[in-house]
């Protein structure tokens, strides 16, 4: 089924209030359950959430203060909830084998001991991660901290959370799952609702964005070509705003940006566009629109410096990854390889000495097939993107590097913090529950 444009208003996720704030940290309750919302105009949509939300609710959390979360599962299928950029114990990892079944429940401590950082949540049990994330299983998990805080960045109800992704509807306006349907997934939803519009004022706005798409890669510009501000990554605050013209967002990164409305007059509608397919420009081309409806005073502003990040230290290892399918057309029974290796959860295949310093270099050596490489507890810096420099969007914190096809990717990363097993693989997540996935052992 089609969806109309810009006929719903950019809905919000609600901020989840903890069920306690006592002994020092925030705890709270998430019930993943079947739910049906509202996603084509009149509509009902079986979806699967947290607490009934599709995207699930927002979690706000400070650097230094635990959070708690205890999970039941309400689904008819196992679960595991990860934390995606967060640096936690392996056994609060949701690691993809690492389930709760059925009617049971589960608690995951999030010590929050990194700094601040646009998190999100998401389901990671192995083989079925792919379709309970496109049916619904995804959330925000803002974590702050005093050095964010004390920038006069946009505040409040200027500072939005938008998750993007895709889907297919059919005409019954069901979401429809197929492994690998790259194609098919062809409504483009934010906050869950299609080709939503916001009404703003005309001053300065912070979103962030964050891709929770299985497989869609967004690049993305205003229809004016007007500046969008880039001030943050996947792992927090770039060390110096980027101004930039459009903007690469594959599965599971994010990209806080500012924009402002003040140089628009009242009464411009300006949408955000969408550059790439799969999926006509008709279908995939807009994403959503800002309309300026008010003037409003502008207290907030952009510093030129940031953040100051910690330098690099020495590296000592060096590693190549390879991601490959076993058929690039992708044909059904297809797998997903990391160095030609399907993944096996009972095998280590790369190990860290807790504390080193590596850097691995990952390459896509398909010519047809996008990927991107995610690596869980780490926040990682990109050394180089096919023998360059890094762009500014690309010089902060990072957890998810995109991998264009034929592309080579240098990145940095320091294991001094938990040891033990954790997985790192091709965030699309169709592709890793083909096995594009493989294990790291810190001791
Ligand atoms: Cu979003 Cu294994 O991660
Ligand atoms: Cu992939």
């Amino acid at each position: 089924a089609s969806a109309p444009l810009f006929t719903t208003a950019l809905p919000v996720p609600p901020v989840l209030t903890p069920l306690s704030t006592a002994g020092g940290k925030d705890t709270y309750a998430l019930t993943l359950r079947r739910a049906r919302t509202e996603i084509l105009p009149g509509i009902s949509t079986e979806v699967l959430t947290y607490n009934g939300h599709f995207p699930g609710p927002t979690i706000k959390a400070r650097s230094g203060r635990p959070v708690v979360v205890h999970h039941r599962n309400a689904l008819e299928d196992h679960a595991s909830v990860h934390l995606h950029g967060a640096s936690v114990a392996p056994t609060d990892d949701g690691a993809p084998m690492d389930t709760f079944a059925p009617g049971t429940s589960r608690t995951y401590t999030y010590p929050n001991r990194q700094p601040h950082a646009p998190l999100w949540y998401h389901d990671h049990a192995h083989h079925h991660e792919s379709e309970h994330v496109y049916r619904g299983l995804s959330g925000s998990y803002l974590l702050t901290d005093d050095t964010e805080q004390a920038l006069p960045l946009p505040a409040g109800s200027y500072d939005i959370p938008i998750a993007l992704r895709d889907a297919r509807l059919d005409e019954r306006g069901r979401l429809v799952y197929e492994m690998d349907d790259a194609l098919g997934r062809t409504t483009l939803l934010a906050n869950g609702k299609p080709y939503p519009y916001l009404q703003v004022a005309a001053r300065k706005y912070r979103f962030r964005l964050l891709n929770s798409s299985n497989l869609r890669f967004f690049h993305l510009r205003l229809a004016d070509g007007g500046p969008i501000t880039q001030i943050g990554s996947d792992g927090g605050l770039l060390p110096a705003p980027a101004t930039l013209d459009s903007l690469w967002l594959s599965p599971a990164e994010r990209a806080d940006i500012v924009i402002d409305f003040s140089r628009y007059p009242v009464g411009t509608r300006l949408v955000l566009e969408n550059t790439l397919g799969p999926g006509s420009p008709e279908q995939v081309g807009q994403v959503l629109r800002f309309d300026i409806v008010r003037t409003a005073p502008d207290p907030s502003s952009v510093p030129a410096v940031l953040r100051t990040l910690p330098p690099l230290p020495t590296a000592t290892v060096e590693r190549s990854f390879e991601l490959r399918m076993t058929d690039e057309s992708g044909a059904p029974g297809a797998q997903g390889l990391v160095n030609g290796r399907v993944f096996d959860h009972d095998r280590i295949d790369t190990r860290i000495r807790h504390g080193a310093s590596e850097i691995w270099t990952v390459t896509n050596p398909n010519t047809l097939v996008p990927h991107n490489f995610h690596l869980h507890l780490v926040q990682f810096r990109v050394l180089a993107r096919n023998g360059q420099a890094p762009d500014p969007s690309e010089s902060g914190l990072k957890d998810t590097v995109r991998l264009l096809p034929g592309e080579t990717v240098r990145l940095q990363a320091t294991f001094d913090t938990y040891r033990g097993t954790y997985v790192y693989h091709c965030h699309l997540l169709d592709h890793s529950a083909m096995g594009m996935m493989a294990q790291m052992r810190i001791s």
